[in-house]
């Protein structure tokens, strides 16, 4: 039992270390916080001053990222002042990568320095009060692959990364949140400002309605592909968690609904709320 395939493709601290290091060696930035761009958000990164860009390939041991609408790079620049490094395009684990290689840039981020980790996604909205456009912080999740027995802290422990029973009841930072809640009324964005429950299924086909039902009684308020094995990783290695869901569709819970999910209307929907959700990121950024 003990050479499963997920134990095979563990990566070592020494690859994680071969990585940080390189990316050090090759930029002077040295940022204390990352940002994940979800699908469409990918705008953020485009917001940093003076920039320097690593495409994914470029970079040891990265994976390399495939869905459109993903550009695939790691970009090092300043957000208002801000050291920061973004993910312009992230690893899902419906693009066939093994869990681990989903979070690989999670440690390589805590090796060069960064204490705190913004995820961004788009998202299906569950809640009946949730609208298209709406962003939702995410206060919590469900991590329905895990479910499933794929979680990226499954296999060897080690211990210069974290314990091996991490806590997740406060995986979700209620310091930022606050500091989110409050920029966002600054801004005059708390209109669209939700406070909910991700729930991650693996994807890539979206749900059915009889799962959109089911999911709606396990008290998540909106669905998507990607984040929570990031969370899970950041928060083992003591990454604070910020996390934003932007509604991008309502998910169909009626047989009578001829609505129907799509990729193309998630992305049209993105570029429309995109700036605010940026100006919203940028302003968290400088007082964090
Ligand atoms: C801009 O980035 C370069 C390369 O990383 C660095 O050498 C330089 O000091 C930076 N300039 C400013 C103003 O931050
Ligand atoms: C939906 O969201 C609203 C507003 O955030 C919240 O008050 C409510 O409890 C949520 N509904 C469910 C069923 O969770």
């Amino acid at each position: 039992m003990e050479a499963t395939s997920s134990h095979s493709s563990l990566c070592s601290y020494e690859q994680y270390k071969e990585t940080a290091d390189w990316l050090l060696k090759h930029t002077s930035h040295r940022p204390k916080v990352a940002i994940v761009c979800g699908s469409g958000l990918g705008g953020l990164a485009d917001l940093l001053d003076n920039k320097t860009a690593f495409p994914y390939e470029d970079i040891p041991h990265f994976p390399t990222s495939t869905v459109t609408g993903h550009a695939g790079q790691l970009v090092f620049g300043r957000l208002q002042g801000q050291e920061c490094v973004c993910m312009q395009g992230r690893f899902h684990f419906y693009e066939g990568y093994n869990i681990h290689k989903v979070t690989y840039p999670v440690r390589v981020f805590r090796l060069l320095g960064v204490e705190a980790l913004i995820v961004t996604n788009a998202a299906g909205g569950l809640n009946d009060s949730y609208k298209v456009g709406d962003i939702m912080l995410i206060k919590d999740h469900i991590n329905m692959p895990g479910f499933a027995g794929q979680n990226p802290l499954c296999g060897h422990n080690d211990e210069r990364f974290g314990v091996r029973f991490p806590c997740m009841s406060d995986a979700y930072d209620r310091e930022m949140r606050e500091l989110a809640k409050k920029t966002a009324k600054e801004q005059g964005c708390d209109s669209f400002l939700q406070e909910g429950v991700y729930c991650m299924l693996a994807g890539p086909s979206y749900e059915t309605i009889a799962e959109c039902r089911l999911l709606q009684m396990l008290g998540a308020d909106a669905v998507g592909m990607s984040t929570v094995p990031e969370v899970l990783v950041a928060r083992h290695c003591g990454l604070r968690v910020l996390g934003l869901s932007l509604i991008t569709n309502k998910a169909v819970t009626d047989y009578d609904s001829s609505e129907k999910a799509n990729h193309e209307e998630v992305l049209k929907t993105t570029k429309h709320r995109t700036q605010d959700l940026q100006k919203l990121v940028s302003e968290i950024i400088t007082k964090i």
